[in-house]
């Protein structure tokens, strides 16, 4: 197999891959360089596509201070969030936001040149910075693009990782990629391994994520031994665009125009949120998206209606012109006609447990963004919480490495050649319907693991995955993209179903209809398989 060395290579290239990349190139002397792999373009990712906004507790906003923004954190993760890491994060937000301000990135601002601060649900007050309105992930990614451009970082695009390389001493030295466009694998050794790689949303049949979500960086960190934490909670946005009950990916209409007032309606035309929560459409997001759910669940219908003509029109169009367009192409007028939206899956809280500088339970592994779980989301995330932590993470794993031995590895043990040796295998071809077997996938997860669940439902899930996994013979290798994302799917929607079947409770994003108490001990689910099993 082609192989390369180089002292870093980040995996993805969302906000937290272009800016681990970035602040890594900008801050340490490389001996050996830093690649970026990502089976996208670059910059093709969930950031890509966020609205909202992103936090920022800033000095210039008198106010905001970070205890407020802790106190709402803790608020919405229901018992689950790690203090210091809210804090820590919380407090460097002031600084990280002022860097990616000089790294290019623009947020909206009022006419005297100050930045805009926006209010989003669950937030006591107005915190978020937006950019382009609503297209605050293209303003975030493409600035970074570009950075990254500038810099002397390599790039391999439409190439997936699809094995970590980790020793028996729990060290990984590197990883194996899948090269889409030659069709061939690679090893690429490196002294830091940085997983970026995002969410999970496409294992449900309804999301908000575009299609690479698939939960790759869990695959690759739990085959290779790192611990893995609260995958059970998976975060439903209450407002995807719901045009017919059959649109799968779904377009966002994002909480800052239930921010902006916009009502939630039923098909019988009843306001109905102030059933549900004193906060009405602000509550926060699981509240939310569980409201809507029992409402279309009581109605037997597939939507219900987000009402925004009660906010001024100009204001609407100005401050949402990305949702006003994709509403307009779809024959809907925001400042006239209400929007049929529905839940959909947005957002992993889990993922692989690491530090706020992105350490993981393997030496030279790092998480960094959605795929890690870094204990700031708890049970369930507080919006614009998100791209918040793939910044802070990705600039603060920069400052420790700069303390590392970023020197590639010169020898591997008989663990790495024996991972080596399995990918060095030629394969069939296998007809495996994959299109058909993800989409099978998706609708067990949506159908009996999704926004509610129960005992009955999560046994069921499990033996219709258990029965997928056994009759998808591919032993680690596989031979295509869409095979390897198929394999990942398996791996992570196991953990989401072992972890809710495991959670007797019912906690943030995670409600059962069996156990609806919150259990006054919180506790992270913790999922390991052991080095031994890894390639048995
Ligand atoms: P991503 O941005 O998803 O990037 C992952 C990258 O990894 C991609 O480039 C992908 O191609 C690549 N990749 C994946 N697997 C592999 C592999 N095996 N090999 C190589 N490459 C791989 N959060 C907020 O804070 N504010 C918001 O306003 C907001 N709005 C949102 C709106 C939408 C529609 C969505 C979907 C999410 C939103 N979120 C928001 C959540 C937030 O955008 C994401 O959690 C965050 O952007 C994740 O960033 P990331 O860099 O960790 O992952
Ligand atoms: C949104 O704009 O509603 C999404 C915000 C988020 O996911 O944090």
């Amino acid at each position: 197999m082609k192989y390369s060395e180089y002292s870093v290579v980040v995996v993805g290239s969302g906000a937290a891959g272009l800016y681990s990349a970035l602040k890594i190139s900008q801050q340490i002397n490389l001996p050996d360089g830093i690649i970026i792999v990502t089976k996208s373009s670059l910059g093709e990712s969930n950031s890509m596509y966020a609205q909202g906004g992103i936090v920022g507790v800033l000095h210039q906003n008198p106010q905001d201070s970070v205890e407020s923004h802790v106190e709402d954190t803790l608020k919405a993760g229901a018992g689950l969030n790690d203090r210091k890491a809210v804090e820590f994060i919380s407090e460097a937000s002031d600084e990280v936001i002022n860097d990616l301000m000089e790294n290019g990135v623009e947020f909206d601002k009022n006419p005297d040149g100050s930045l805009t601060f926006t209010l989003e649900a669950a937030h006591s007050v107005k915190r978020i910075l937006h950019s382009g309105g609503d297209a605050t992930g293209r303003g975030i990614t493409e600035a970074l693009r570009r950075a990254v451009l500038e810099e002397n970082i390599s790039v391999m695009e439409h190439t997936m990782a699809v094995e970590l390389l980790v020793n028996y001493d729990n060290e990984c030295k590197g990883v194996i990629v899948y090269n889409e466009l030659t069709g061939e694998h690679e090893i690429i050794y490196a002294a830091a391994v940085v997983l970026a790689t995002g969410g999970a949303g496409q294992l449900y049949k309804f999301t908000t994520n575009p299609e690479g979500a698939t939960a790759d960086g869990i695959d690759l960190a739990y085959n290779a031994g790192a611990v893995i934490q609260d995958m059970e909670f998976i975060q439903f946005h209450p407002t995807a665009l719901a045009l017919s009950p059959d649109n799968k990916n779904r377009f966002l209409i994002s909480e800052a125009v239930r921010g902006e007032g916009a009502k939630l309606v039923n098909n019988t035309g009843e306001q109905f949120m102030s059933k549900y929560h004193d906060k009405r459409e602000l509550a926060p997001r699981d509240v939310v998206a569980r409201a809507i759910y029992s409402e279309m669940q009581k109605n037997h219908v597939f939507n219900v209606f987000l009402n925004a003509s009660v906010i001024d029109s100009k204001k609407l169009f100005n401050r949402f012109p990305t949702i006003s367009k994709r509403c307009q192409e779809n024959g809907i007028d925001i400042s006239q006609k209400p929007i049929p939206v529905a839940p959909a899956a947005h957002y992993s809280m889990g993922g692989i447990k690491a530090t706020v500088e992105g350490r993981t339970s393997i030496r030279g592994l790092y998480a960094v963004g959605e795929c890690a779980s870094t204990g700031l989301q708890g049970a369930n995330r507080l919006a614009s919480n998100s791209l918040l932590e793939c910044v802070v993470c990705a600039y603060e794993l920069a400052d420790y490495l700069s303390f590392a031995n970023l020197t590639p590895p010169k020898k591997i043990d008989e663990h790495i050649r024996k991972v080596i040796d399995l990918y060095s295998r030629s394969l069939s071809e296998n007809d495996y319907n994959i299109d058909v077997l993800k989409d099978n996938l998706k609708n067990i997860m949506w159908n009996y693991a999704g926004i509610v669940r129960s005992k009955e439902s999560l046994e069921k899930a499990s033996a219709l995955v258990g029965e997928m996994k056994r009759n998808f013979k591919r032993r680690r290798k596989c031979i295509s993209t869409e095979e390897y994302e198929y394999r990942n799917m398996l791996t992570a929607a196991s953990l989401i179903i072992e972890g809710a079947l495991e959670r007797k409770e019912s906690r943030g994003a995670h409600a059962r209809t069996d156990y609806t108490r919150t259990d006054s001990a919180a506790k992270h689910s913790e999922m390991v398989k052991g080095r031994e099993m890894a390639y048995a």
